[in-house]
């Protein structure tokens, strides 16, 4: 199984541009299924979730070609209506079929996913938003199975009990579209991923307006055309490289930096004296130039995972790594998905005094960390393995990246490029 070996200690400097945003990208290609003509993606990184959704959209009747970057999707068969299990357990972003599947085809037939290395991630909010719009859901086999005739518009709250919930929000979003009368899905997410979701509805000829706030009203139509839009940059991805900068006391650039869908981090590693300076004011802030550099020391700060626009959870095991070398105590607490630290344990084998108590992580800085041999148990947490080892005194082998191939391109070889001692090794058996 391949793993990165690591020699740390480099500062890294250059310029690198952001990926297109994975979590946009699988909902966006889940639409397609709704498109009664081309549907084609620009700028979607070459990644594994984007491999398993294309091969998904696939076994569903639809014409997938992969041209680089360009992924252009014809839907020629409309009677496969089912997300088998050998799917779903690969990615449960699968069901991000289900909403499509329904609106398109009057059915969805989608794999119950299973546990999850985060934490518990159940698919209430979903089911009730889809069953508000007249969908009969039961369950067969292990197959969540939703029928509609027709969808009729109402009220959906896509509230629960650690927010509102980003993928729910999509599913009933793509099946409003074609529901008669109006929708008004309240509590609904505002994530830059689920707003990019609604404008590419709106450019195939949906109605939707309050798209980002947690009102999202949507008039139904009878047809939705096909579309040709670039992806979104990543803004965890964009993260990630920010933290890999400033754990390394670097100096690196950014390209494409969602800045405006970062705020909360930027303004927690501010805090903490990692500076984002905006190259060229005359950018858009959604997708601009900035230069990351850091004070010599870090300070401490503290954090809560939120929903959008909140601190993200697919942020914090990368920011705790920063907080590792802090000078002083930081507090981390995960508000999203209580569990999702399945990366402290291995940072504390790097030399990093990490306490855990429930949903709250208390990092007490140390003037170094120290390479070891650690294993990622998913793909944010790897990520920041990485970052830990980068900044660490000799080497660090992270095993088990597959994590992190399923987000992140080459994330070695990007890291490389900026000057990091990073390779892809043969690391053995798991
Ligand atoms: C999306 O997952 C992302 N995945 C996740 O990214 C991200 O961590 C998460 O949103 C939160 O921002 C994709 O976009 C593909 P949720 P999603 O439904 O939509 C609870 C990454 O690393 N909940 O917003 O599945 C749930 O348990 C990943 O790229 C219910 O209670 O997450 C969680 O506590 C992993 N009932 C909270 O809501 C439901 O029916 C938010 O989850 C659904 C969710």
């Amino acid at each position: 199984m391949d793993a990165l070996r690591i020699e740390g200690g480099q500062r890294l400097s250059g310029t690198i541009a952001v990926d297109g945003s994975k979590n946009a990208a699988l909902p966006a290609l889940a639409a397609a299924i709704l498109a009664q003509d081309t549907f084609t993606l620009r700028g979607v990184p070459p990644l594994q979730d984007i491999q398993n959704m294309t091969h998904l959209l696939g076994e569903l009747g639809c014409a997938v070609q992969v041209d680089d970057r360009d992924i252009t999707i014809d839907t020629t068969d409309t009677s496969r209506v089912h997300a088998p299990y050998d799917i779903v357990r690969t990615m449960r972003a699968s069901i991000c079929v289900l909403g499509p599947l329904l609106a398109a085809r009057g059915e969805a037939r989608v794999a119950m996913p299973g546990g999850c290395a985060i934490g518990d991630r159940p698919v209430d909010l979903h089911l009730r938003g889809l069953e508000a719009l007249g969908a009969t859901v039961s369950l067969e086999g292990g197959d969540m199975v939703l029928r509609a005739d027709t969808l009729k518009g109402a009220t959906v709250f896509m509230g629960g009990p650690f927010g509102s919930t980003v993928l729910g929000t999509a599913n009933v979003l793509c099946a409003a579209v074609r529901a008669t009368g109006e929708t008004i899905i309240e509590s609904a997410a505002c994530e830059p991923e689920v707003a990019f979701l609604a404008r590419l509805l709106r450019a195939m000829g949906a109605d939707i307006e309050g798209e980002g706030t947690p009102r999202i009203t949507v008039r139904g139509v009878e047809r939705l055309s096909g579309v040709d839009i670039d992806l979104m940059p990543d803004r965890i991805v964009a993260g990630t490289l920010a933290v890999a900068s400033a754990i390394t006391n670097g100096n690196v650039t950014l390209e494409r930096f969602p800045m405006d869908h970062l705020l909360a981090v930027l303004d927690r590693l501010r805090e903490s004296g990692v500076h984002v300076e905006q190259l060229d004011s005359t950018q858009s802030p959604d997708c601009c130039t900035v230069q990351i550099t850091t004070d010599r020391r870090l300070r401490p700060i503290l954090f809560t995972t939120q929903p959008h626009p909140g601190f993200p959870t697919d942020l914090q095991a990368q920011v705790m790594s920063l907080l590792c070398l802090a000078d002083g105590n930081s507090i981390v607490t995960e508000k999203i998905y209580p569990d999702r630290f399945l990366h402290v344990p291995e940072l504390a084998r790097m030399g990093a005094t990490v306490i855990r108590l429930g949903a709250t992580v208390v990092v007490q800085g140390v003037d170094e960390l120290v390479g070891a041999p650690v294993m990622a148990s998913d793909l944010r947490g790897g990520a920041a393995l990485v970052l830990a080892g980068l900044a660490a005194k000799g080497e660090t082998l992270v095993r088990r990246i597959y994590h992190m191939d399923r987000g992140y391109t080459n994330l070695e070889v990007q890291l490389a490029s900026l000057g990091a001692h990073i390779e892809r090794v043969d690391g053995g058996p798991n």
